[in-house]
């Protein structure tokens, strides 16, 4: 057969997944720069600023040991699974058991992902924030799932309406995704809500999937609590926690799931035939970033409560709709004008000024009319990116 003629068909759960938005918003990143043109990315939750140093010295020390470079635990150090416990009960004051009710996870990406494909079968329905983080639909589609969208609207505060929920779509729903404090919205559940979530889990023998990397990232005195904190969620419910915000280690590829013990269980057998845990200095300085002086993320909380103000002031000076969050990291502003497309608004801001923010469409149908600014890059380039989104606003729209 002519090898120029042979297509490669993918299997049929992947036929019709297009990449990840940010691959394809990196290529024409690329290609702008090859230009010459000046890029300010203000679109990825990434955080710019490093860990405390305390953090980094742990993981050196630890890499130096001959004894730290073999295969690790599965599922993570014993002593990184204590650490996450310890970190759970001065935290949250939850009492989680380190060895069942923990997991480590390759960032907290990889177990939400995972939790699709060890809970979903074909026809189950999976109830998804919309907007929200990609990936909750992403594992609920490649598992067969069918997705059902929780609208998450201004007007009740990005909270899902759990009784707006039909009753033969809750009795068929296996899994519930919440996230508080919220991506893309920056909204915020309280414990009332988690209590409601979890009665509502109960009620309908659902499981609840909480997302919760943004907890320690709050600003005007607010402080997030876990889904774990209400009596009886664990029967229920699994949470995901990542350092890579907490503690500005996002490339480090650290998280965990924390919670119920049966699904911890699933999510280890599962990862045990997929990858082979992570590198021990890694989970090593982990452990040292959860048991550590928590001290110095309230100056970094300050850097981003900074920023937050910055984008808000400039939104809001030409147009846009803002409530400035009082948590996580990314601004959510409704469009000037009631305009609706943020792809191609999006895509003119970056093609015209070279500021690049993540259109709200990207996280799904009532996305749509927004986008999310993220504050995760140096201030001085977000207060360049403002005074170019004002210029352009004022004079080009
Ligand atoms: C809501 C939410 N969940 C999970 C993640 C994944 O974080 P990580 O895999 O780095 O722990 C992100 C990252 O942006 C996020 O915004």
């Amino acid at each position: 057969m002519d090898s120029k003629s042979f297509i490669i068909q993918p299997a049929d759960r992947i036929a019709s997944f297009k990449p990840y938005f940010f691959a394809s918003l990196n290529q024409r990143i690329a290609t702008l720069k090859s230009q010459g043109i000046d890029i300010i990315r203000i679109d990825m939750g990434s955080p710019d600023l490093p860990p405390a140093d305390f953090i980094i010295d742990r993981l050196v020390e630890s890499a130096r040991r001959a004894d730290m470079h073999g295969y690790t635990q599965m599922g993570g150090t014993p002593a990184f699974k204590k650490a996450v416990s310890e970190y759970y009960q001065k935290r949250f004051g939850v009492q989680v058991d380190p060895q069942k009710e923990t997991l480590a996870l390759l960032g907290s990406k990889e177990g939400l992902f995972n939790l699709g494909q060890v809970l979903l079968n074909p026809g189950d329905v999976s109830l998804v924030p919309d907007p929200g983080y990609p990936v909750y639909s992403s594992t609920s589609i490649i598992a067969g799932a069918e997705v059902y969208h929780l609208p998450l609207l201004a007007e009740n505060e990005y909270l899902p309406d759990l009784d707006a929920i039909p009753e033969d779509v809750a009795r068929r729903a296996k899994v519930i995704w919440l996230n508080y404090p919220n991506n893309p919205t920056g909204a915020t559940g309280s414990l009332q809500f988690f209590e409601k979530a979890v009665n509502f889990a109960h009620q309908n023998g659902i499981i609840i999937a909480h997302d919760a990397p943004y907890a320690d990232i709050c600003f005007d005195g607010y402080v997030a609590p876990s889904i774990l904190q209400v009596p009886g969620a664990k029967d229920i419910a699994v949470e995901f926690n990542s350092l890579s915000k907490t503690y500005n280690m996002a490339g480090w590829r650290l998280g965990m799931a924390v919670g119920n013990a049966q699904i911890v269980s699933y999510l280890n057998t599962y990862k045990s035939q997929m990858d082979s845990s992570t590198f021990a200095p890694i989970l090593d300085a982990g452990a040292e970033a959860l048991l550590g002086d928590q001290e110095w993320l309230e100056e970094r909380n300050q850097v981003y409560k900074e920023r937050r103000d910055l984008v808000t002031d400039a939104l809001v000076e030409v147009g846009f709709e803002v409530v400035p969050p009082k948590a996580a990291i990314y601004v959510w502003a409704g469009l000037p004008l009631k305009r609706r497309d943020s792809l191609e608004f999006c895509a003119r801001l970056l093609d015209d000024t070279g500021v690049s923010m993540t259109p709200g469409i990207v996280f799904g149908p009532n996305g749509e009319g927004y986008l999310r600014i993220s504050l995760g890059t140096e201030t001085s380039r977000i207060h360049e990116a403002m005074r170019r989104l004002v210029t352009w606003v004022k004079t080009r729209m």
